[in-house]
């Protein structure tokens, strides 16, 4: 296993979900130190196995959509973890219905976390980065941002994480910093078992290679963005759909 990734320091919001724990497992085997920062006990469940496994890996308690929570979070980081240089924004959540019935909760709690998350994410993942001439910001969109039935506010949300990549690439390139989003189709997670059994079979009915992606083909993306491999790329949208959003789609 490669060992590219060797003295940098992961920090992976969302860390403890499905997307999440494959990206903290990759890096972790690429070599980084990972934090896995998400809300509940997964996340130390997680960073448990993780040392088991001869990793370094730390749990942290984490509310994206808080200010108050990332400053926390950050300022009490052990010395060891301190040099974030890899942040990578996964935390995300749904609240799906169609437009006339979704409610100010529904779209406020999807902006919350996915948009103003992954911004805050930015923010302190860059300030963090600043005055060491390399680091690495990899956002999670997904192919919503093309439109999908009952998620206006997901939609919006991840189209908005789009716009955030590509503005903060432009300001962090001056010092050093990569700043590129991976945007997903259908990967098996949690997650999708929240979206209706009817629009799923009809999600994946679609799909090129008539199944979802598992989370390692995702996490294998971000461990590619987070690498000396992708030196010159920055401001990018990978999307890893298995071909989904090309041709008649
Ligand atoms: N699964 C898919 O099909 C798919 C497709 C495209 C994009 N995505 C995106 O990938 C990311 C991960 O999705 P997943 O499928 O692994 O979902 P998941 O539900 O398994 O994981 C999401 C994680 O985010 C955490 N989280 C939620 N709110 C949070 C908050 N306020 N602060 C910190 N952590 C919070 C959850 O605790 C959970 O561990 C999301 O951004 C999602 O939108 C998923």
């Amino acid at each position: 296993m490669s060992k590219g990734l060797h003295g940098h320091i992961a920090l992976v919001t969302g860390g403890a979900g499905g997307i999440g724990s494959a990206i903290c497992q990759r890096l972790a085997e690429e070599g980084a130190a990972v934090i896995i920062a998400d809300l509940g006990p997964g996340a130390a469940t997680l960073a448990g196995a993780l040392v088991e496994q001869g990793y370094a890996a730390l749990a942290v308690n984490l509310d994206v959509s808080s200010r108050a929570s990332w400053t926390a979070a950050m300022a009490d980081l052990p010395a060891a973890f301190q040099d974030v240089d890899i942040l990578v924004n996964v935390a995300g959540i749904v609240r799906d219905r169609t437009l006339m019935k979704m409610t100010d909760e529904d779209w406020n709690a999807v902006i919350d976390v996915n948009l103003r998350g992954s911004w805050m994410g930015c923010q302190f993942g860059l300030a963090a980065m600043v005055g060491r001439g390399w680091g690495r910001i990899i956002n999670i969109a997904s192919t919503a941002i093309l439109g999908t039935y009952g998620q206006a506010n997901y939609s919006s949300a991840k189209a908005g994480v789009v716009g955030l990549t590509h503005t903060v690439a432009l300001e962090a390139a001056r010092h050093g910093v990569l700043v590129n989003a991976v945007a997903p189709g259908i990967v098996e997670t949690p997650i999708l078992a929240t979206v209706p059994e009817a629009i799923r079979a009809g999600w994946i009915a679609k799909m090129p290679l008539g199944r979802p992606a598992q989370p390692a083909e995702i996490a294998s993306v971000v461990a590619f963005l987070a690498s000396d491999d992708a030196s010159y790329m920055s401001g990018q949208v990978l999307i890893v759909d298995g071909g989904a959003t090309t041709g008649d789609y």
